[in-house]
């Protein structure tokens, strides 16, 4: 099925859409580990110049619409240790009122391609809220699995804690 949605590489232009739309995310507690007042346009800035720059460390997509409306963004960030080099962290947000729209697929699918060719990626890591049913779905149909769990890290203003479920894609195993 041909998706409405396609990806592009992000541009710095796009960087206060997408933080917007992250901040408006993370006033829903117990989906992202940030809140809105810790994320600031210029770190989305910064983030897209370092991944998306020539050589390219890592990878940072955005979903847009038939209108070419940001609805979406993902990112591979890959972990600045020699000895971790080959492990790339993802984060994806898909914005406010375009979820459960095949968004998060389409990037995602997207991020995995490029994974498969990247001559260094052979882990992808990530943390999810053990709550978030929906991201935990997505990840495990493209071949995330369960390594471990964070106990009571999320502490919510409500004063409930949630856990971590920390999820891994192995080149070698797909
Ligand atoms: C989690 C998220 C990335 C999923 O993306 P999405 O665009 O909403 O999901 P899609 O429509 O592409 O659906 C992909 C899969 O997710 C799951 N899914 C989607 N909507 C769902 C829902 N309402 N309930 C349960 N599972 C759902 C399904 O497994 C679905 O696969 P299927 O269509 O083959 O059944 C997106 O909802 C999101 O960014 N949410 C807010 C922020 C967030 O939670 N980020 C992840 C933090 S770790």
């Amino acid at each position: 099925m041909v998706s409405e949605f396609s990806v592009r590489a992000a541009s710095v232009e796009d960087a206060p859409c997408l933080a917007v739309a992250e901040r408006e995310t993370a006033r829903t507690p117990g989906l992202l580990r940030s809140t809105p007042a810790e994320l600031s346009d210029v770190a989305f800035a910064t983030r897209i110049e370092q991944l998306e720059s020539p050589g390219m460390r890592g990878r940072y997509l955005v979903a847009v619409d038939a209108r070419g409306a940001l609805v979406g963004h993902a990112l591979l960030d890959p972990m600045p240790l020699i000895q971790c080099a080959h492990v790339f962290r993802l984060t994806i947000v898909v914005h406010p009122g375009h979820t459960s729209r095949g968004v998060g697929r389409v990037l995602m699918n997207a991020l995995l391609a490029w994974a498969s060719e990247h001559e260094r990626l052979e882990k992808i890591e990530l943390l999810v809220r053990s709550t978030n049913a929906r991201a935990i779905r997505l990840y495990e149909s493209c071949g995330f699995v369960a390594e471990g769990r964070l106990r009571r890290v999320i502490k919510l203003p409500s004063g409930d804690y949630v856990d971590d479920i920390a999820m891994a894609w192995h080149r070698i195993e797909q």
